[in-house]
């Protein structure tokens, strides 16, 4: 009876285990970087005409970022967003607050973007 006992608690901690590893991984691939580009309010300065992304705001004096693929690599991007690189010797606006997994999937997104006539 009590080994029946034991086993039972056994199986249950398993299958939570394996449940909530279930839950975190699909958690990480779940991460959609258009939707963090609105949550973490680049949409207010920025477009991405080429994903079909306009900026909330009309007089935005930011750069469209669909070409941003054929001028940056991901790793230049994590550090500029977090204000540890230049453009033109300036420092970006604003940092980016999320994740490191939020960043990466950001990232990787920007420096993707590449015009359909680009190499
Ligand atoms: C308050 C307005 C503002 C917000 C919000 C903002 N940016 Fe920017 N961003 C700029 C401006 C202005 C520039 C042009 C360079 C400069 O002066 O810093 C720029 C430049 C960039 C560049 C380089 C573009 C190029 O072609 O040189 C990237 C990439 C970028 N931003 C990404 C982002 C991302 C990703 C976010 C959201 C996490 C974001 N920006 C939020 C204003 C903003």
């Amino acid at each position: 009876m009590k080994k029946t006992k034991i086993f039972g608690i056994l199986m249950t901690s398993i299958f939570l285990f394996a449940f909530c590893v279930t839950i975190f991984a699909q958690d990480a691939v779940k991460i959609d970087p258009t939707q963090l580009f609105k949550d973490k309010k680049c949409i207010a300065c920025h477009s991405v005409d080429g994903a079909g992304i306009a900026s909330t705001n009309p007089n935005h004096k930011a750069p469209d970022l669909s070409a941003t693929g054929t001028k940056y690599k991901a790793d230049f991007l994590i550090k500029f967003l977090s204000k540890e690189e230049t453009i033109n010797d300036k420092k970006h606006g604003m940092k980016f607050n999320g994740t490191d997994d939020e960043f990466k999937a950001l990232t990787d997104w920007l420096a993707s973007l590449k015009p359909a006539d680009a190499k």
